[in-house]
């Protein structure tokens, strides 16, 4: 497709990372892509990109006073649970702190999506909707809904959006589970998992036509993004097994007390996406499909 002249200006914050990277491509079509880094450069065709650490107030500043975007899509973050939990203060620095430096800067007309987690839930209910109260059980999630409520404070023209654990394509090694997954079968390692969490997991690259869509709305609020399937993750490898030929005697089903974590884990944090579904008029696929499509991209996973 191609972009229109005037297309307006839409900055993603975290472009190297995995969601970032996907969702860069994705929307180049239809917006001038910006896109930040911290300390991964990456190469990326007809997206500007540029170094930028969100905990520096004075450079966010300048940053979005010389891009003047339209739309924010806020997706950089200390991600790994247990890195937060290894280090709290880097953790509430890169999420809270990082989160409130956008904000405090950004004119309230600006669209600005913040993307969260489902695992601010405690994961002893499961099917979770906008209205359940989060409980956040470890560092990572603390600091994300920290972000969320600065975000709902900021009071301009905000969505949250929690979305489940995602996969699909991407560049680099141990980007995402399905990476790691990929990598430990091709060396021939044992890949063990959790047959005791439940996830909504969620197609990358749906989850970017969603954030399309949100972004061209005005519509405030907290909304939860998951995929239309429920399933552990030892049940998703072996459906990733299936379709790509690896050996599924690798997979080790373990439950969540076998591992030695630093950061506790939610049992069951799948999430209900009736609200995001029904404004933007999109359905995420199941995992078959999302694994296919993944495939048609990354054949060699
Ligand atoms: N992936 C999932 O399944 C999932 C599920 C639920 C929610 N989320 C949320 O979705 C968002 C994206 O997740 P992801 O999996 O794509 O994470 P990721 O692959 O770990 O990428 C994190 C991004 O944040 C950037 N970053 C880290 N510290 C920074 C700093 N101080 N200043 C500026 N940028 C910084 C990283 O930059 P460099 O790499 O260049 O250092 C990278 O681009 C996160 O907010 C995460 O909480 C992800």
């Amino acid at each position: 497709m191609e972009r229109p002249v005037l297309a307006p200006n839409i900055l993603i914050t975290g472009v190297s990372g995995f969601l970032g990277s996907n969702l860069a491509s994705f929307l180049q079509d239809h917006f001038t892509v910006w896109g930040s880094y911290f300390q991964r450069s990456i190469e990326m065709k007809h997206c500007q990109l540029f170094p930028l650490d969100i905990t520096e107030a004075k450079a966010v500043e300048k940053t979005l006073s010389d891009i003047k975007p339209q739309m924010v899509i806020h997706c950089a973050a200390l991600a790994n649970p247990e890195k937060c939990e290894q280090d709290p203060a880097e953790a509430y620095r890169i999420n809270r702190e990082g989160t409130k430096n956008l904000l405090s800067c950004l004119p309230l007309q600006v669209r600005f999506i913040y993307i969260s987690t489902d695992l601010v839930s405690d994961g002893q209910k499961g099917c979770y909707t906008e209205t359940d109260l989060p409980n956040p059980l470890n560092v990572y999630a603390k600091t994300k809904l920290e972000a969320e409520k600065l975000t709902m404070d900021w009071g301009g023209n905000y969505a949250i959006i929690r979305t489940s654990l995602m996969y699909g394509p991407s560049n680099r090694i141990n980007a995402s589970f399905l990476q790691w997954i990929s990598n430990n079968l091709k060396m021939n390692k044992i890949a063990p998992l959790f047959t005791d969490q439940y996830r909504t997991m969620l197609f990358v690259l749906d989850a970017a036509e969603i954030l399309l869509r949100m972004s061209k709305k005005k519509d405030r609020g907290l909304f939860h993004l998951g995929g239309s399937e429920r399933i552990n993750r030892y049940e998703f490898g072996k459906k990733f097994c299936q379709l790509f030929h690896h050996n599924q005697n690798l997979l080790q089903p373990v439950f969540m007390k076998d591992v030695i974590c630093k950061a506790k884990r939610s049992a069951d944090c799948s999430l209900c996406s009736q609200k995001v579904m029904k404004l933007t008029h999109y359905r995420p696929g199941d995992i078959e499909s999302g694994l296919q499509k993944t495939m048609k991209i990354s054949p060699y996973l």
